[in-house]
């Protein structure tokens, strides 16, 4: 017994020592964790239950027989963070770069199956060089094996990735299957085709961190949700956020204790929207003063900054938030936002967790760049995402819900729940400059005719109270309640029950 135990504790010492000391502090040096430390950071200390440490690889070409490194890898098991259950797996660049292989991926899908069979997030710490090399297809095929998990997950459970070191080649594409990517600034980096192949095919010098690094995935390519400083930032982020989300498609939002009252008014959002139509405002700072606390968990805050999305609670419950801000673009909607958007109301949707819209929207983006890039196509992933959302749907207007757009935002004929405006909201086909123009072609160069029909069109159209004739808005709400009445309207919602009728899946304008 004595032996076995010493056995079994050379072996896990051997499992710890990933790729030893030398390799370890190659990856300190880079300001990198190592797999384990990680977890360590991310789970609630000593709550981690390792599995497969004494997996090995099973190659024997190119000299592998002879390196054989337990855990192969890649740091595999449970946890949980805040108490609550999460599956992780850690890629472990000290071993053969953190390389995929057979026996690596079959550890990954382990946790995977486990996971969604008890119905808990999967959290993939990635920093691998790709496919083990020396492996040849059997790496290949244990990619194709987290792949398919990835696709049957999507919806059940949720998973995160947060890229941590290199991700490239086909392996990006286990994380742009999961439902949300963080990445660590100057340290990670994702691509399908690094610099040296893109410099011979299309001549482009370009280096790592301008070609996938995690600037340009969280502000130009909208690949990434959020880019954090370093590792400790990251991974104390990913357990915030992991806070906000239910742990799976069979659970509503999570709950915690809030002092914050359901009922408080805040007087100042009276003013927020100003006398100037054509005036921007920060429509984070309503966001910040419905929500518990002001804590708004936003969602690519750098990339389409037209709309807003993220994770706030309200009477200690999750909602999620998707909002136009009129301070970029005016809040129009244009390609890029509306796919932020649809796929933030998607995830939102698959998870049971309530939608709160606030709308201030002048229509979508118009020109060339827009049409010729799908807008259309684009613009119906959000229109489709609102209207298949069975989910507690409840949403203000502030200001403009004009033309499409207004239908587009979870409008009332969108099966919207509660749909409230405030007094300074204009829903109308279009704003009055611009319809006075069309309807009034002929007086156009009547300057005080154009004005005198403009505010006719203002003082008919530019208000609520057309929109609430018909029933399309439920009321007329003041600014300073707006948390009150949304408090009350979740409570309302809480046992909301609607199904879409049966089908295979849907089709949504990919
Ligand atoms: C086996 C690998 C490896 C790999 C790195 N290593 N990548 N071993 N298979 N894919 C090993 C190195 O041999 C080295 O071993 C150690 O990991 C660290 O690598 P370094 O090169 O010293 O590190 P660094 O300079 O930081 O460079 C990291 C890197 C580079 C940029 C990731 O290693 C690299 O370019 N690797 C190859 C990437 C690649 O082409 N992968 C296959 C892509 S195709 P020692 O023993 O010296 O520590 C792919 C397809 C997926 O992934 C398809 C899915 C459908």
């Amino acid at each position: 017994m004595q032996d076995i135990l010493r056995q079994l504790e050379a072996k896990r010492a051997a499992a710890r020592a990933g790729g030893g000391t030398r390799r370890i502090e190659a990856q300190h040096a880079k300001g990198r964790l190592t797999a384990r430390e990680r977890v360590e950071l991310l789970l609630d200390p000593d709550s981690f239950e390792e599995w497969d440490m004494f997996v090995e690889h099973r190659c024997n070409d190119f000299g592998m027989a002879e390196q054989k490194i337990p855990s192969d890898g890649v740091v595999t098991g449970y946890g949980t963070v805040n108490g609550r259950l999460v599956f992780v797996f850690s890629q472990d660049f000290t071993v053969f770069g953190g390389s995929l292989s057979e026996a690596h991926a079959e550890k990954i899908c382990k946790v995977m199956d486990q996971a969604m069979r008890v119905g808990a997030p999967v959290i993939g710490l990635n920093d691998s060089g790709g496919a083990r090399i020396q492996e040849g297809v059997a790496s290949l095929a244990g990619y194709a094996e987290v792949f398919q998990r990835n696709v049957l997950a999507s919806g059940v459970v949720p998973q995160i990735s947060l890229i941590m070191g290199p991700c490239a080649g086909g392996a990006v594409y286990s994380p742009a299957m999961t439902d949300f990517i963080f990445m660590v600034k100057d340290s990670s980096y994702m691509f399908v085709t690094g610099p040296d192949v893109v410099k011979t095919v299309t001549h482009e010098a370009v280096t790592h961190e301008q070609l996938g690094g995690a600037m340009t995935h969280a502000a130009t390519s909208g690949v990434a949700d959020l880019a954090f400083e370093d590792d400790v930032e990251a991974l104390l982020q990913l357990r915030r956020f992991i806070d906000f989300l239910p742990a799976s498609n069979r659970e509503g939002p999570p709950t915690r204790p809030t002092a914050d009252p359901g009922d408080r008014v805040d007087l100042s959002l009276d003013t927020l929207v100003p006398p100037n139509p054509n005036k921007p405002y920060d429509m984070k700072e309503l966001i910040q003063k419905v929500v518990d606390e002001g804590d708004f968990f936003e969602l690519q805050p750098d990339y389409a900054r037209n709309i807003l999305i993220g994770f706030g609670r309200v009477e200690g419950a999750t909602v999620g938030i998707v909002a136009n801000q009129p301070m970029v673009l005016a809040g129009c909607l244009d390609i890029d936002s509306s796919r932020k958007a649809a796929r933030f109301v998607r995830f939102c949707d698959c998870f049971n967790i309530p939608i709160l819209t606030f709308v201030d929207v002048p229509g979508f983006l118009p020109g060339t760049a827009q049409e010729y890039g799908g807008i259309i196509k684009h613009g119906a992933k959000l229109l489709f995402a609102f209207a298949e959302a069975t989910v507690p749907k409840i949403t203000v207007i502030t200001r403009k819900a004009y033309g499409g757009a207004y239908d587009v935002m979870s409008s009332k004929h969108l099966r919207g729940d509660l749909n409230y405006a405030w007094p300074s909201a204009e829903i109308a086909v279009m704003g009055p400059k611009g319809a006075v123009e069309i309807i009034f072609r002929a007086d156009i160069g009547d300057a005080d005719k154009i004005a005198a029909r403009t505010e006719e069109y203002r003082q008919k159209f530019a208000n609520p109270f057309v929109a609430g004739s018909r029933g399309f808005i439920d009321d007329v709400i003041a600014p300073h309640s707006t948390r009150r009445r949304i408090a009350r309207g979740l409570a309302m919602l809480r046992d909301k029950q609607t199904e879409n009728p049966w089908k295979k899946h849907d089709n949504i304008p990919l």
